[in-house]
């Protein structure tokens, strides 16, 4: 059964014919404690999944290495076979080690190792984007993009990839990876607290690429703020439902994924996408990444120098 919901209209990914619902999913904090499975419940994986999709949305985030495999196959066992129109994003590029770090994976043996792992766990034949990811968590790193980028091209000729994105990247890789092959959206660390990316989402808008903030809501360090509480309350709604419909106003190149593992979460994210915030209350809420936008500002006018 579907009912579905506004989830603040769609946007069409460059040079694709996928539209992706603005609201999305993120599917890994499903694979249990510290993104290592099994999950503390399981039927409760499943039954948010399938919430979210009865509920419209139609794009869900994830990687082979969240569990290490948990993820994708909870997503098989939820959702297979997937409904026409899904589309359901993956990323390569780290793998996990047996203490759970988090290590980069870049070589091309490796690359093209999670491009099948993660079209068996999920059981399809072609992934329908597959984000490269660069850096660490907290940012990008300086190194060239073309060796690990030149591997992804190649699996997409062979059919095995839709389209190809990024992911913990700079705008300089950003270029150099479109010397290459086209780039359909851009996956980095961004939220109302966090907005070093703020002239990249810009840039990234006048080109009509997707740009989707992971850590929509703080990720391991939940958002805290006054001034998200008190528009919050002055909504009546949540702090968290704040910092959702405030990336929507942000640009309207930003397609959340806020993860959840729980179904009382989800439905008070997907309602986010139905909140409209006054001027008034967007101009405090900007107070909250001052020093982060700053940041952005300095780097707008080095761009323009
Ligand atoms: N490219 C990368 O390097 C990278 C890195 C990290 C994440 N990601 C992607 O980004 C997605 C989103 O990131 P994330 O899940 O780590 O962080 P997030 O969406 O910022 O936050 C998730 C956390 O917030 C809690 N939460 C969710 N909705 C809530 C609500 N309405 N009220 C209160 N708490 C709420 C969740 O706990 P409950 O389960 O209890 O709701 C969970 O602990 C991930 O699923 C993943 O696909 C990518």
């Amino acid at each position: 059964m579907t009912n579905h919901i506004d989830l603040g209209g769609g946007f069409t990914l460059p040079h694709t014919s996928l539209t992706l619902n603005r609201m999305g999913y993120g599917a890994m904090q499903l694979a249990g404690p510290q993104v290592w499975g099994p999950p503390r419940d399981l039927d409760s994986a499943v039954a948010v999944l399938r919430e979210a999709v009865a509920s419209g949305v139609n794009h869900i985030d994830t990687s082979d290495f969240y569990g290490p495999h948990v993820t994708n196959q909870i997503i098989k066992q939820a959702l297979h076979p997937y409904t026409d129109g899904l589309v359901i994003v993956t990323k390569v590029g780290a793998r996990r080690g047996e203490d759970k770090s988090w290590i980069h994976a870049l070589s091309p043996q490796e690359l093209t190792d999670a491009v099948h792992d993660n079209l068996r766990n999920l059981g399809i034949d072609k992934l329908d984007v597959v984000n490269l990811r660069v850096g660490g968590v907290m940012g990008p790193s300086a190194e060239s993009i073309e060796a690990p980028l030149t591997v992804l091209v190649e699996l997409k000729r062979q059919g095995l990839i839709s389209h190809l994105g990024l992911s913990n990247i700079s705008p300089q890789q950003l270029a150099e990876a479109q010397k290459i092959t086209e780039i359909v959206c851009v996956q980095n660390l961004y939220n109302i607290a966090q907005r070093s990316d703020d002239a990249f989402i810009d840039d990234l808008a006048g080109q009509g690429i997707a740009y989707v903030p992971f850590f929509p809501l703080g990720g391991f360090n939940p958002l805290q703020s006054l001034a998200l509480d008190k528009a919050a309350a002055s909504l009546d709604i949540t702090p968290m439902q704040i910092a959702l419909a405030w990336l929507l106003h942000r640009s309207p190149n930003i397609l959340l994924i806020p993860g959840t593992s729980s179904p009382e979460h989800l439905r008070e994210n997907l309602k986010a996408a139905t909140i409209q915030l006054a001027p008034e209350i967007l101009a405090d809420l900007d107070s909250i990444g001052k020093d982060t936008a700053d940041a952005h500002n300095a780097y707008g006018s080095l761009r323009t120098a």
